[in-house]
Formats: C-alpha cells, sequence, structure tokens
C-alpha cells in the first residue's frame, strides 16, 4: 500500500477545476518526478496536498499513511509528517530563518516537551554546511531579499532541519546552477531511505541526473498522461510536452 495515495482527485482553485481524475500512488521510500507544462496544476496539486488555502478538493482523496488529508489545516498535515517545498516561498520580514524553522521544529513537537536551543543552532549550522550557505544567512528574514537560489537552499534547509516523512520538492532546481543544483540534489539523497518518500517536480533532467527517481510522471489535462523512468524525462526534453497530449497554459 502506498504512503502517499492520490485517488482520482478533482481539485479547484479560484473557481476553476485544475485536476480532474489525477491519481498517484507513492510506496515508502520511493521518490517520483512530476513534469508538466506551466499551468498544469503541479503546484496546485504540490499546495492542495499540504492543505493551503483556496484549494479545494471537489472529489476524489488524499491520504498519508492510510488517513485522509482533506479537509485538515496545514499545521495538522505538518504534524503528520508531510513537508512542501514551495516554487515561490514567501518573504516574512521580520522573523529570521532560524527563528522560523524554530518556531516550525517546536510546533511539531509535543506540547510542554523541552527544547535544546544550544543542540539546534549547532544543528542548524552542521545543516547550512551541508548545504554550503554562510553562517550569518540564518539571522536574515525569511526570504526577505534572498535571492532564487538562497530560497531554494533555504527550502531545503527547512526540510533538512524538520525531517519529514514525506516531501513535495516544487521546481527546487528552478534557477540553481551546476553546483547549487548538485548540493540541493545530495542533500535530498541524504534524506531517502525506506521511511521516507517525496514527489519532485522538475523541468529539468540536470537534477535527476544527481536524485534517480523510481519514476517520471508526465502531468496534462489534469491528470497523469505518461509514467516511465528518467528516459522518460529525457523524452520529455527531446520532443516537449505536446507529444503526450500534455495542454498546459496557452492550449
Ligand atoms: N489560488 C489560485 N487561484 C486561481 N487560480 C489558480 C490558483 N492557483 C493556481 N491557479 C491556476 O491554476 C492553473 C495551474 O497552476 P499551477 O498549479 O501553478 O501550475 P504549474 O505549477 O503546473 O505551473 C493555472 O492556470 C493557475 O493560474
Ligand atoms: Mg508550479
Amino acid at each position: 500500500m502506498g504512503v502517499i495515495e492520490i485517488k482520482n482527485l478533482k481539485l479547484s482553485a479560484g473557481g476553476r477545476v485544475i485536476l480532474d481524475g489525477f491519481s498517484l500512488e507513492v510506496c515508502p521510500g520511493e521518490v517520483h518526478v512530476l513534469a508538466g507544462k506551466n499551468g498544469a496544476g503541479k503546484s496546485s496539486l504540490a499546495k492542495a496536498m499540504a492543505g493551503c488555502p483556496g484549494y479545494e478538493i471537489l472529489g476524489g482523496d488524499i491520504t498519508m499513511d492510510g488517513t485522509s488529508i482533506v479537509g485538515r489545516q496545514p499545521d495538522e498535515i505538518a504534524r503528520m509528517g508531510i513537508f512542501l517545498a514551495f516554487q515561490n516561498p514567501v518573504a516574512i520580514p521580520g522573523v529570521s530563518v532560524a527563528n522560523f524553522i524554530r518556531a516550525a521544529l517546536q510546533a511539531k513537537m509535543v506540547k510542554g516537551s523541552p527544547f535544546n536551543a544550544v543542540d539546534f543552532y549547532k544543528n542548524l549550522q552542521a545543516k547550512m554546511e551541508i548545504l554550503d550557505i554562510d553562517k550569518n544567512f540564518s539571522a536574515r528574514s525569511i526570504n526577505d531579499e534572498f535571492s532564487g537560489g538562497e530560497k531554494k537552499r533555504c527550502e531545503i534547509l527547512q526540510m533538512l532541519m524538520l525531517e519529514p516523512k514525506y516531501a513535495i520538492l516544487d521546481e527546487i532546481d528552478s534557477g540553481l546552477d551546476i553546483d547549487a543544483t548538485k548540493i540541493v540534489a545530495v542533500a535530498v539523497n541524504g534524506m531517502r531511505g525506506p521511511n521516507f518518500a517525496a514527489i519532485v517536480v522538475t523541468h529539468h533532467s540536470k537534477l535527476l541526473e544527481y536524485v534517480r527517481p523510481d519514476f517520471v510522471h508526465v502531468i496534462g489535462d489534469g491528470k497523469i498522461v505518461a509514467s516511465g523512468g528518467v528516459e522518460l524525462m529525457n523524452k520529455l526534453e527531446k520532443v516537449g510536452y505536446g507529444f503526450f497530449g500534455a495542454a498546459g497554459e496557452g492550449e
């Protein structure tokens, strides 16, 4: 049985149906890649899975470890073990990276349990080193005036600190140079194991050279129109989305 099961999902946002008949099963230890045209609904799916407001599930179901997440609040879903790295993370002026992550970690903890600030900062610095992030970065306001690459690394930093069971990584490689892509990929690979699973949204096969996914899916017309292995991504780069009948923005 899948640890994440999306069954016949019908999803709407802004009064428009974005996904209809979308199904995907992710088993323990697996990494699935989702590719699809701009506007195909990848980020909407990611946000619906994290419980973001404005994304309405009109039909079907999304379960994690057999429990439906439909109708649950984002914090509740996060506590169930899912983490979403946003394609466009929002800035929160006045809230530092360190304090943001600390608050997210504390929200996951059992109420009243002690928090060791010294261990937290040590761990944060160690994870920042893995991601080749400057020491002073954690004191900056989160995503405020961050470069594209800094935003992506900051999303991955949060994942490494929160150690979720499941992650949805929405275009974490967009705007990254080759070295940064490799650093992010190594960090994702470090999370892999029987107790972790991920859905990775990407347009680029470069990331897949480092993060070897178990499956690649193409989304179009609100559902999955093709599934395969890494070779499907290579084919996509050659023939384009149109080949799969995967209509998106502008079609
Ligand atoms: N909150 C929203 N309100 C209205 N329309 C939305 C909202 N979120 C996404 N959409 C629309 O849904 C479609 C899919 O968007 P998105 O999920 O961001 O696609 P992708 O990530 O595949 O590029 C687009 O046409 C987008 O404008
Ligand atoms: Mg998107």
